[in-house]
């Protein structure tokens, strides 16, 4: 399997438009900027399947060299998109992607059904005719090429703030039964090669920590560091728990259960003090064998 991290910015990006925080700043003036999230992966080669469709999909494909169109007129690699929720910044893409090639998008219920009421992109996308829409349920695996298949890991009920507020952030039991957030363990069975995706992340959660089992890389939500991290940097008293993400100071920690794996973090917000190599935070994460994944990086798996 190949492994192309698209984007490594949470929503907004870095810089974000509006944005003079630290972080933004320093991108703005020194460069080092970063896309929205999104993961292209394929096992044989031919087609390839997005992880969300960000609103930097666009730029995102036409810097991925495996991803060109051709050899034929109107083809492409681009297979399918798999959605690990449904908010903003990992959907708005596939509305840029509607000029005509067959696709598959596959996502946990709740989010299918978000995308025909909340955020209509089923309604609008419809009378353009190429997309299809597949429901997959938690811990069902599905093919995707004839070498590698994707396994849905239920992660939590954090529904995008369009959707209405969630019930309950993390309740027990109620994110294996319909989860509104997911990630995806792809397997590869002629390399034996495997990785988890999982860019959105409440709580450390039993069938996260079994599906990383044995898991050849792992690349997780790395929103914040710390969970007073918005107040530091922005002065919004918005803690990472309250917005469904789990700070890295803690799922770090979780991560030393798993030492085989090949770690990244993705998915950073424009307030993350690991964006900065020269950071303590970085120093941190590197002496613990993690990494800061960044746009364009590829693993072969
Ligand atoms: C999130 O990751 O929490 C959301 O994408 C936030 C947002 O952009 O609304
Ligand atoms: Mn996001
Ligand atoms: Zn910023």
């Amino acid at each position: 399997m190949r492994a192309r991290l698209l984007g490594t910015a949470a929503g907004g990006g870095l810089p974000q438009w509006n944005c003079a925080c630290a972080m933004c700043v320093r991108a703005r003036q020194q460069g080092g900027g970063r896309t929205q999230d999104s993961l292209a992966v394929t096992g044989a080669g031919r087609r390839w399947y997005l992880v969300n469709a960000s609103p930097d999909i666009r730029v995102q494909i036409l810097a991925a060299p495996e991803l060109a169109a051709g050899p034929g007129w109107r083809e492409t690699p681009v297979s399918g998109v798999l959605l690990t929720d449904g908010e903003l910044d990992h959907t708005i893409g596939l509305l840029t992607l509607r000029e005509g090639s067959p696709l598959a998008v596959y996502g946990p219920g709740a989010v299918l059904g978000a995308l025909q009421d909340g955020f209509p992109v089923r309604r609008i996308l419809d009378p353009y005719g190429s997309s299809s829409f597949h429901e997959v349920r938690p811990g069902e695996t599905f093919t995707l090429d004839e070498q590698l298949s994707a396994t849905m890991i239920p992660l939590s009920v954090k529904r995008p703030r369009y959707a209405g507020p969630s019930p309950r952030m993390v309740a027990e039991g109620a994110e294996s039964a319909d989860p509104w957030v997911v990630g995806y363990r792809f397997d590869d069975h002629l390399t034996g090669g495997s990785l988890v995706y999982a860019p959105c992340l409440a709580a450390w959660t039993g069938p996260l920590d079994h599906a990383l089992a044995g898991a050849g890389c792992v690349i997780l939500d790395g929103t914040f560091f710390h969970d007073d991290e918005m107040l530091r940097a922005t002065g919004q008293d918005r803690p990472a728990s309250s917005m469904g993400h789990l700070p890295i100071a803690d799922s770090s920690q979780r991560l030393r259960a798993h030492p085989a794996a090949r770690k990244l973090y993705t998915h950073l917000n424009n307030t993350n003090p690991a964006l900065a190599a020269d950071s303590p935070e970085h120093a941190m994460l590197a002496a613990d064998g993690i990494g800061v994944a960044y746009d364009g990086l590829t693993l072969d798996l």
